[in-house]
């Protein structure tokens, strides 16, 4: 039978996807969208994902009429204005300015992680350009003190679209870099990721063993 549903292009171990995955858990949407699983790299694009979103990236949101929205800072606002809860990202005020660029630094962990993974995970050992991996991580310890001091000003206390981006960056180091031991370096991130990792959201969309 034919479903009205939105179309996901996903893949469990995309923290761009995970974002999306928690917003319909906290939102209450998750059976209005199926997922589709699909293997990709920058340098093996998906030809399905490809036909919508010509950069190759995932996630991208097909909608019921065919249109096709990306990248996930488009798909969270489309989503977060279909459903009558609270919204998870502020509409209005210096509130929305202030969750919307703290969700923009978590988004920068996302994009140095990822980099650091690409680079090191499918590039030739000896295509290895090492001070450009230390800037990449330069960019993640920056980004993590800055919400280390974040924590001290109440700032990590509401679950929107800052904390959701921050919980899905913390939880894309911890797969990708198990070594890096931020923790002990943030220790106010550590207990508030240890409280917030206990939210279904989370808990049911953590990246693969
Ligand atoms: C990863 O496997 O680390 C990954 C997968 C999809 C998008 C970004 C990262």
């Amino acid at each position: 039978m034919p479903s009205n549903n939105m179309t996901l292009f996903y893949s469990p171990a995309s923290p761009f996807v995970r974002k999306i995955m928690v917003l319909l858990h906290e939102t209450g949407q998750l059976q209005k969208v199926d997922l589709h699983n699909v293997q990709l790299s920058p340098v093996a694009p998906n030809s399905d994902v490809v036909a919508r979103n010509p950069s190759g990236k995932i996630p991208a949101l097909q909608l019921a009429d065919g249109d096709t929205l990306h990248d996930s800072r488009v798909i969270l606002d489309y989503l977060d204005h279909q459903h009558s809860g609270e919204p998870v990202i502020p509409r209005s005020g210096p509130q929305r300015w202030q969750r919307l660029t703290l969700a923009s630094l978590a988004d920068a962990i996302l994009d140095a992680a990822v980099l650091i993974r690409y680079e090191t995970a499918l590039r030739p050992e000896e295509l290895h350009w090492p001070q450009w991996l230390e800037g990449q991580q330069a960019k993640i310890e920056r980004a993590l003190g800055e919400f280390e001091a974040q924590a001290d000003t109440g700032a990590l206390n509401t679950f929107d679209i800052a904390t959701i981006s921050l919980a899905c960056a913390l939880g894309y180091l911890d797969f990708r870099q198990p070594q890096l031991a931020w923790r002990e370096r943030f220790p106010k991130l550590a207990s508030w990721y240890s409280e917030v990792s206990q939210r279904d959201s989370l808990s049911k969309t953590q990246p693969p063993a």
